[in-house]
């Protein structure tokens, strides 16, 4: 062990990180032991360049050229829906279909202790966002007469409480086809690029983004199940939307009919600054762009219809081909800075409780991926059929907005 701190050590003094020498060697037995693992698992280089990134400015890049994409609009096939729901629906009975849900968030926004997927959005039935998105893949595998597995995507904050929440509620009845991964994680820094020390007296390290999803699907061995298992689709989407259709045989259809290696799904933005990403094409690739780059100019701009170039936008829900999944997960995505408050020990042993953002965060955002891809299908889709998601409190995607939206579309 001590060996391997002397390697650390000349990495910490490298990268400026020393002030992490005290809280190790203030630590005994096992805590000690912890302390040098999570040291041995950090990139320094990452960090030290992620670091750098945040002195940098963001928005849309010169060389850029954002244009609008096309897409397919659901209640609109007419003839050919029949057509693409009889390609998926016989892929879904030949068991190549996967569910993956991403859920390392925690409900914070929501004023919920917990993971987000335990949070019940206070229907009369009161189950949790994870039994609403298990009802209809549980009817799913019925009508269809296969066994649709269900990937939870954990963080390491929220992984013991989900599994106790799931075998709780003894699987919600599903319990054979579930599976459970931890997605990863990274340091998080202060504004001189310093490694934080939590309050536990371990690196503080937060999830690192759904972007992350690829990474660990490929290294936890689940994209090596779902091969055992025959899966050839995998359909990736939020917990937090209580309508998501994890089982669509018309987006399944499409993906296949087009040989696309990934088709999403839209709906038309609420207005033109509502706060989604939109799909759109980066330098002649399909990609999603930010709320938060967009410019007003393009966010309002429309065509003779008087429809929003960049209005289809970008609900989490997404049906790739395992073979990109696996692909996307050897390559690194580019991290987003996030600037949080983060509670921290200072180097002299004192709790710190910050009143305003100190520590940046670095997330992955998994449509960045979208742009290794030669082309995908969107298809637009009702909102009020498929989109009800639970983000704040109160106001726009409160558990009041989902819950109407539940009852109104279930007819309850
Ligand atoms: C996101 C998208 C936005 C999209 C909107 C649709 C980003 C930056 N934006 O916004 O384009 O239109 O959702 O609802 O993502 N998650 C993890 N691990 C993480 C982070 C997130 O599992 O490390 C999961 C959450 O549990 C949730 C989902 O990813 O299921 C969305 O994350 P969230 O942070 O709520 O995204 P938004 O900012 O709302």
């Amino acid at each position: 062990m001590e060996k391997e701190y002397e390697e650390i050590k000349k990495k910490l003094k490298k990268y400026g990180q020393e002030h992490l020498e005290s809280f190790y060697e203030a630590l005994e037995g096992k805590d000690k032991e912890l302390f040098l693992e999570q040291l041995k698992g950090i990139d320094f280089e990452l960090i030290d360049s992620l670091y750098k990134n945040t002195k940098k400015d963001v928005g849309i890049k010169e060389n850029v050229k954002i244009e609008p994409i096309d897409f397919m609009d659901k209640s609109k096939l007419s003839g050919d829906y029949k057509y693409y729901e009889d390609i998926g629906e016989k892929a879904i009975r030949a068991g190549k279909l996967a569910a993956v849900t991403m859920a390392g968030g925690q409900g914070t926004r929501l004023g919920h202790n917990g993971p987000k997927g335990t949070y019940d959005i206070g229907l009369d039935s009161h189950k949790s966002l994870f039994e609403l998105l298990c009802d209809p893949l549980k009817q799913a595998s019925k009508k269809y007469g296969v066994n649709i597995p269900w990937f939870i995507m954990t963080s390491k904050e929220n992984n013991k409480q989900t599994i106790e929440f799931f075998k709780e509620n003894k699987y919600f009845g599903y319990e054979k086809n579930i599976y459970f991964f931890i997605q990863g994680q990274l340091p998080m820094i202060d504004t001189e690029g310093k490694i934080l020390v939590g309050e536990n007296g371990f690196i503080k390290e937060a999830a690192d983004g759904h972007g992350g999803v690829y990474e660990s699907l490929v290294k936890s061995g689940m994209i090596k199940k779902m091969r055992e298992l025959g899966i050839e689709w995998i359909f990736i989407g939020g917990v937090d939307n209580c309508l998501v259709k994890m089982v669509d045989p018309v987006l399944m259809g499409i993906a296949i009919d087009k040989k696309v290696s990934l088709a999403a799904k839209s709906v038309v933005k609420a207005n033109p600054h509502e706060k989604v990403g939109a799909f759109c094409k980066k330098n002649g690739r399909p990609n999603v762009i930010e709320y938060s780059e967009i410019t007003d100019d393009m966010a309002e701009a429309a065509d003779k219809n008087g429809e929003l170039l960049y209005g289809e936008s970008h609900i989490l829900c997404n049906l790739f081909n395992i073979d990109a999944v696996e692909r996307m997960g050897s390559d690194p995505l580019p991290y987003h800075i996030a600037f949080k408050k983060a509670t921290y020990i200072d180097k002299d042993g004192n709790k710190v409780v910050p009143t305003s953002p100190n520590a940046y965060k670095f997330e992955a955002f998994l449509f960045d991926a979208f742009g290794e891809l030669d082309d995908m299908a969107v298809l637009r889709v009702k909102r009020e059929e498929e989109f009800a998601p639970v983000k704040n409190a109160e106001g726009t995607d409160s558990p009041e907005t989902a819950r109407k939206l539940y009852n109104d579309f279930y007819k309850l």
